[in-house]
C-alpha cells in the first residue's frame, strides 16, 4: 500500500428530516446567502419551499441562481460569481445534483479571484480562498456532496474539465434520501453507474497490499448492484434510496482511493464524449466501461478482473481465469442494459466524426493508469463502442 494523506472536513447530516440542521447551520457562516440550483426539481419536490422556511426563520437575505444545466457551463459560474460579488455573499448553498453542487465550488472560488472563473477551472489560477458552500443533495451519483472536485463544460471550445482543491470539499452536506424519490429512471441508472466507475476507476490498480480498499470497493459496488435497480424500480423505496446516497458518498471521497493510486482512464474518455455531444455522465460511463474492461483485459490485468468476478459477482472461481474475467465483463455490461442504459454511442447521438480528437484529449493524462491508454488505444475503446 502507498502512503497517503486523507482527511474529509465535509460535516454529513444523513436521513429524514436533516434540512432542518441548516437552521443552526447556515448562520454559522453567514447572513447574505446564494442559493443555486438546476432547472426545477426542487421546486416540484418541495425542497425550495422547505429552504425557504428556513430562510424565513432566521431571516437571511436570500440573491439565487437558477437554471444550472447538466453538465454546468462555465458561463452559469461566471454569472454566479457575479452575483457574489454584487450582492457580498457570505455563504452559499447548493441544492441539487452534481452538477448543481460543482457549479456552486467553482463559484465560490471565483468570487474571491480577479480573473475569469475558468483560469480556476483548467488550473491556471490555483485556489486560494473560497466561500463556504453548504450542499442538499437530490441525486446520487458524482459524490460531489463529499469530494474535493468540480467539472465545467465550456461548450465553445469542447473543454469539459475537472477541478480539484481541498477547498472545495463542502462544508456540510444534507444527505436526505427522500429528496432522492423523484430522481427519473434514467438518472437514477446513469447515476448508479457513475458511483460504479468511481469505485472500478482505483479497484482496478497494479498496488500491492491495498488489500483493504480492493474489499471496500468490493462491498461498494455490491451495494450498488444489489439496491440500484430495487431504486430504478421502486423510486420511493427509503433503504434502496438510502443506500444508494452514502455509497455515492463513499465512492469518490477517497476511502478506496488512498493508498492504491493510479490515474483514472473512463472518466477522462467519458468527459470528452460530455464535452463534444452534452450526453449525461453516467450513460457515457456505462456505455464505455465494458469496453475498456474487454481492451485491458491481458495476461498482467488478469489476477484483478477474476478478483472483481469471483468477489462481486460471485462467478465459479474453479472455473478456467478468462473464462471468469469474461462473464464478470459480461455481466457488468448486461447489468447496465438491464438498467436500460443505451448500450452503443450511436445511440446517444454520437458518430465518428470527433473521435480522433476526442482520443488524444483523453489519453493525456493516462499514463499512470492501471493500463496506460495513447490516443490508438482509446480510439480503438471509442470505436469499439460505436
Ligand atoms: O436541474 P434539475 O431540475 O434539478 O434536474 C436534474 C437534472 O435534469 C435532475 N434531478 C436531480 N435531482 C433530482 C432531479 N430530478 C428529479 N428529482 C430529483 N431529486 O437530474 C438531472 C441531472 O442532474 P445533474 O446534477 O446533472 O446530475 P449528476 O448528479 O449526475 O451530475 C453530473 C455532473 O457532475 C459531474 C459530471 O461530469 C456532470 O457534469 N461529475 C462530478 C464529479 C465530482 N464533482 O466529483 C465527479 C463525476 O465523475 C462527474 O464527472
Ligand atoms: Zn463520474
Amino acid at each position: 500500500m502507498n502512503n497517503f494523506y486523507y482527511q474529509i472536513p465535509t460535516e454529513i447530516f444523513f436521513g429524514k428530516g436533516q434540512i432542518e440542521q441548516l437552521e443552526k447551520e447556515i448562520p454559522k457562516y453567514g447572513n447574505k446567502v446564494l442559493l443555486v440550483y438546476g432547472g426545477g426539481s426542487i421546486k416540484r419536490m418541495g425542497l425550495y419551499q422547505a429552504i425557504y422556511a428556513i430562510f424565513a426563520r432566521i431571516g437571511v437575505e436570500v440573491t439565487e441562481l437558477p437554471g444550472v444545466e447538466p453538465n454546468p457551463r462555465i458561463e452559469t459560474v461566471r454569472a454566479g460569481v457575479e452575483l457574489c460579488r454584487k450582492n457580498a455573499i457570505e455563504v452559499i448553498i447548493a441544492a441539487g445534483g452534481g452538477s448543481t453542487i460543482d457549479c456552486a465550488k467553482v463559484i465560490s472560488a471565483g468570487a474571491n479571484y480577479a480573473g475569469d472563473s475558468w483560469d480556476i477551472v483548467t488550473g491556471a489560477a490555483p485556489v486560494t480562498e473560497t466561500l463556504p458552500v453548504l450542499a442538499i443533495l437530490t441525486l446520487a451519483a458524482t459524490g460531489s456532496e463529499m469530494d474535493r472536485f468540480a467539472v465545467i463544460s465550456n461548450m465553445k471550445t469542447n473543454d469539459k474539465l475537472g477541478a480539484f482543491s481541498p477547498l472545495f470539499y463542502p462544508k456540510v452536506s444534507i444527505l436526505d434520501p427522500e429528496y432522492t424519490f423523484t430522481v427519473p429512471k434514467n438518472q437514477t441508472a446513469a447515476g448508479t453507474a457513475d458511483i460504479m466507475s468511481h469505485i472500478f476507476e482505483h479497484y482496478f490498480n497494479n498496488v500491492q497490499g491495498a488489500y483493504v480498499q480492493n474489499r471496500l470497493a468490493e462491498g461498494l459496488l455490491k451495494t450498488c448492484i444489489h439496491y440500484g435497480p430495487i431504486a430504478y424500480n421502486e423510486p420511493e423505496n427509503y433503504e434502496a434510496r438510502a443506500n444508494l446516497m452514502w455509497v455515492s458518498s463513499l465512492a469518490i471521497d477517497g476511502i478506496t482511493w488512498r493508498g492504491n493510486d493510479v490515474a483514472t482512464s473512463v472518466h477522462p474518455m467519458e468527459h470528452e464524449l460530455s464535452a463534444y455531444y452534452d450526453i449525461t455522465h453516467g450513460v457515457g460511463l456505462a456505455i464505455l466501461t465494458p469496453h475498456w474492461m474487454k481492451y485491458v483485459l491481458n495476461d498482467k490485468t488478469l489476477d484483478r478482473f477474476v478478483e472483481y468476478g469471483v468477489n462481486v459477482w460471485g462467478i465459479d472461481p474453479a472455473l478456467d481465469k478468462f473464462a471468469i474475467a469474461g462473464k464478470a465483463i459480461e455481466k457488468t455490461a448486461d447489468f447496465f442494459r438491464a438498467l436500460e442504459i443505451p448500450a452503443t454511442l450511436r445511440e446517444v447521438g454520437i458518430d465518428d466524426a470527433h473521435l480522433e480528437i476526442m482520443a488524444e484529449k483523453a489519453a493525456k493524462g493516462m499514463k499512470k493508469a492501471f493500463y496506460p491508454l495513447t490516443s490508438h488505444d482509446v480510439l480503438n475503446i471509442f470505436r469499439a463502442a460505436l
